[in-house]
């Protein structure tokens, strides 16, 4: 079974060096490796200072490396579910749009790299898959889409979550709206299906970890709270936060005030992700680039642990149960607070939002019909009584 392992955090701070550096590491032990740059500004080829195409190269024994470009990735995988877009759009009044533009429904081109995730987790082809994305809101955006993009095809087409598929009598009532012939149906229901696969490789805590990479400064820390809290929401698993370019000792007088900061944001920084793993890596005084000082990055990050380890208990991120008769949903959000906090039903799914995040909750059957009627925050969770 394929193991992803996802580096994501601010810009900046370091992602794309990591991902090489473990990279590296893995392939070093033996295991067949693919890392791969969802962040439309690669900088894969910088870190190996060679050039990357869109399909994997390999660059050093068992290691690949591969840059995936939106264009090539559209062109693979989207072509009919685009066409019957446009004639569903076109019929419902809305002229002159290009087949090109539907892409723009967000996310929806950087997503269809996701789709290579699910095509690695079922050839086999790499042991591991590691995955440089963009910056924070960027990596967001991509790893709630395919759960985004199941609500919206469930309430385009009539999709049966279980069956994978169109309900078609149900299309009927779309006066006027084309219904697509059986080769358009059964490309809807490949995406569809795909995309679920995509979300539960992801949202499995066998599979995919998601590291977080951060500096020691503040802003960096905040966004890495906020990124942390996020990715729980989703129900997404991390298991570690990875504090880059730290400022040793012997870094001069200039740096004093800064090594201050530093120290004085590590200790905050551990206390905040106490039930993760936290490791280090100093700044070093030349870029780490090539494989060779990737590698020694690699090393000094990982020391002797595993990166293919989960390095913290994996602790669930939601649970659906039952106290005392009561069901409760209980979302881990250790940074997230009331005030920046929304929560509703809407026709029995529940809404979530925090901060600009949103996510729509499937209930399970046995809450499927169930209000929320209260909700508090207590130790890091969210919990909602249903009733
Ligand atoms: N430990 C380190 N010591 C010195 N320089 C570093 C270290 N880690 C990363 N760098 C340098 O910092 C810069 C940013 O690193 P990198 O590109 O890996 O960050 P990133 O998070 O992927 O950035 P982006 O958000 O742009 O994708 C690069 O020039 C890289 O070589
Ligand atoms: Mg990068």
């Amino acid at each position: 079974m394929v193991r992803v392992l996802l580096y994501t955090g601010k810009g900046g701070v370091g992602k794309t060096s990591v991902s090489a550096a473990t990279g590296i590491e893995l392939a070093s032990r033996g295991l067949k490796t693919l890392v791969i740059s969802t962040d439309p500004a690669h900088s894969l080829r910088d870190a190996f200072q060679r050039d990357i195409g869109n399909d994997p190269v390999q660059v050093s024994e068992n290691l690949y490396l591969q840059e995936v470009s939106v264009t090539e990735s559209i062109r693979k995988y989207w072509d009919t579910l685009k066409l019957y877009l446009t004639a569903l759009m076109r019929s419902q009044g809305v002229e002159g749009i290009a087949a090109e533009e539907i892409a723009t429904l967000p996310g929806f081109d950087e997503a269809t790299e996701l789709l290579y995730i699910r095509e690695y987790a079922r050839n086999n082809r790499f042991d591991v898959v590691i995955m440089d994305t963009a910056p924070t809101g960027e990596s967001l955006k991509l790893l709630s889409f395919p759960e985004a993009f199941s609500w919206y095809m469930e309430r385009i087409f009539p999709i049966g979550r279980k069956t994978a598929k169109i309900m078609r009598p149900l299309m009927k009532p779309f006066l006027g709206v084309p219904i697509p012939d059986d080769k358009v149906f059964g490309s809807i229901e490949e995406l569809y299906s795909q995309m679920r696969e995509v979300e539960e490789i992801l949202s499995d805590p066998k599979i995919t970890t998601i590291r977080l990479v951060c500096n020691p400064d503040r802003m960096s820390f905040n966004e890495t709270k906020r990124a942390f809290t996020y990715l729980l929401m989703y129900g997404y698993n991390v298991d570690s936060v990875i504090i880059n370019k730290i400022y040793d000792d012997d870094t001069g007088d200039f740096l004093k005030k800064w090594r201050e900061s530093q120290s004085e944001v590590l200790k905050e920084i551990e206390t905040a992700f106490a039930d993760l793993t936290i490791l280090k890596i100093p700044m070093s005084e030349k870029e780490p680039t090539g494989l060779k000082l990737l590698e020694q990055m690699g090393k000094k990050l990982y020391k002797n642990l595993d990166p293919m380890n989960t390095m913290s208990d994996i602790i669930p991120p939601i649970q659906f149960l039952v106290e005392d008769k009561q069901k409760i949903i209980k979302i881990r959000v250790p940074f997230a607070d009331k005030e920046n906090t929304e929560l509703h039903n809407r026709g029995g799914e529940l809404v979530v939002q925090i901060d600009n995040w949103r996510r729509v909750f499937f209930l399970p059957q046995s809450m499927s019909e169930l209000n929320p009627v209260n909700a508090e925050f207590n130790k890091g969770y969210l919990d909602i009584e249903m009733s």
